[in-house]
């Protein structure tokens, strides 16, 4: 069997109800994943949750529940998110799944056993929020810039996993790309740090956690829950942790990220895998934030946009659409309702929705019309910019076609030509019809439903992407 083409997203951490980053990631990986099936490639979407670590066990805390039972609730929410808004993912992943925590403890034990982990003591600034250490030059004002919190100061007897040994390695897979990462600004960043700085050994291990994985070896400890959590990628298809026998489908092709997890992406998860003569992931696809009103979302601000109150304002397509349309990824991008309801309107109700009525309600005035379009696979630039998971430059290809078309029918005028030149309303009408047709194909990646529904008869064969639409009077 070929090697599918293998996408993931990071699983998100089961502490709360899924918001509009999550949404964002989830939804891009998806796309590339409709994209690719639409090729006839073999493809597996993975995603998942993170339930394990002493943030998620404060939070079930507060709530006064077991944990346990605080992450399925969680848990049951991102499925239900995902399926409202037509996410097809193959493979989900929990990572309080017997089967993944055995692997855990299987490639724990296999780590022990080779000297990449050892005992050790850590001390360090460590932020909850981020389940992360910190440095000192990662805090602004002595806090996390992300959670802006005081990272509490830790010292204690830890498993570490050897890092140092192995970072003239990382940096060579980096520069030859053979563990690529996109945009090209966060491969420089990443690039920059491995040169400029020496990657210390990582703690592996806790304590005084009790909400994690035991050690094989020193049932005292739990996982580091990045570690617990990198393994996804590999559990999701039921590995068992022998590193002799992977999954085929791994190295994923494309792992989506956002910019905060960039760093333990290039850094400890590949480590992981170099330590167990594993293949390292082929290409980390980083992402900006999604601001609103130019900060960041926050319930005292007020400014929180929930994945949901896009839904039931927009439907699936429509949030979709609007997310992935925010702009290129690697920067930052900006969401507030007023904006999302301007650019629903223009761009959906008024560009897309308006053209295909008018024309298909032009169509019906061509006497006995019956024509077959087809649109024979994606437009080579557009298969370029999906290909390198250029997603937002291939949407703003079909919305300029459908400007351009807009533009031909307010032109043209074909309803004035059907009444004083047949011959010529009908031809610009066949030609729309097709330009139809390619926008339908063009577009049912990211929006598919309604490219399926926009012309009753059209249809997306899909092995490989090929678009028929029949039109003929009844
Ligand atoms: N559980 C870890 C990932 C483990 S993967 C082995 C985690 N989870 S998370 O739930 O905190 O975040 C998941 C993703 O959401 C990250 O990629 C993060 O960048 C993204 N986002 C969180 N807030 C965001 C925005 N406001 N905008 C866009 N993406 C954001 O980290």
């Amino acid at each position: 069997m070929d090697k599918p083409y293998y996408i993931t997203t990071p699983i998100y951490y089961a502490s709360g109800s899924p918001h509009i980053g999550h949404a964002y990631t989830t939804v891009a990986a998806d796309v590339l994943a409709r994209y690719s099936r639409c090729m006839g490639r073999e493809t597996y979407l993975a995603t998942g949750t993170d339930e394990h670590g002493q943030k998620i066990a404060q939070k079930a805390e507060e709530a006064g529940e077991d944990p346990q039972n605080f992450v399925d609730a969680r848990a049951l929410e991102y499925i239900q998110l995902w399926a409202e808004m037509g996410i097809e993912y193959d493979g989900f992943i929990r990572t309080t799944t017997p089967a993944h925590k055995l692997a855990v403890q299987r490639v724990l034990t296999a780590l022990y056993e080779s000297g990449a982990v050892y005992k050790g003591e850590y001390s360090g600034l460590y932020c909850v929020g981020c389940e992360q250490f910190k440095m000192e030059d990662d805090l602004v004002d002595g806090k996390c810039p992300d959670h802006n919190i005081v990272p509490t100061q830790m010292s204690e007897e830890t498993y570490m996993m050897k890092m140092t040994e192995l970072q003239p390695e990382l940096l060579r897979r980096i520069e030859s790309r053979e563990l690529d990462i996109q945009p090209e600004q966060f491969r420089g960043e990443m690039l920059s740090f491995l040169t400029s700085q020496k990657l210390e050994d990582v703690s592996i291990s806790r304590k005084n956690v009790a909400w994690g994985i035991p050690l094989p070896f020193d049932p005292s400890h739990t996982t580091y829950v990045w570690v617990d959590a990198f393994l996804n990628y590999l559990t999701v298809f039921g590995w068992d942790g022998d590193a002799d026998v992977i999954p085929v489908e791994w190295p994923a092709d494309v792992q989506f990220i956002g910019k905060d997890i960039l760093r333990v992406h290039a850094t400890i998860w590949p480590a992981i895998l170099m330590h167990l003569g594993i293949p390292t992931q082929q290409l980390l696809y980083t992402h900006g934030f999604i601001l609103s009103g130019g900060r960041k979302m926050s319930k005292t601000v007020g400014n929180v946009i929930a994945p949901r109150d896009l839904l039931d304002r927009f439907g699936v397509d429509g949030t979709r659409y609007l997310l992935m349309s925010l702009g290129s990824f690697g920067a930052d991008v900006d969401l507030t309702v007023e904006r999302a309801e301007a650019k629903y309107t223009s761009d959906l109700v008024n560009g897309i929705g308006n053209l295909a009525s008018r024309i298909m309600k032009l169509v019906e005035k061509i006497p006995n019309y019956s024509f077959t379009t087809q649109v024979n696979g994606f437009d080579a630039a557009y298969q370029d910019h999906m290909d390198h998971v250029r997603l937002y430059e291939a949407l703003e290809m079909v919305m300029t076609r459908v400007r351009q078309m807009n533009k031909t029918v307010d032109e043209t005028k074909p309803w004035e030509l059907m009444k004083t030149d047949i011959a010529k309303g009908t031809e610009i009408l066949y030609a729309l019809v097709a330009d139809l047709s390619w926008v339908s194909l063009h577009l049912a990646p990211f929006m598919p439903e309604t490219t399926y529904t926009l012309g009753e008869d059209m249809l997306c064969d899909g092995k490989p992407a090929h678009l028929f639409a029949r039109l003929e009077k009844k």
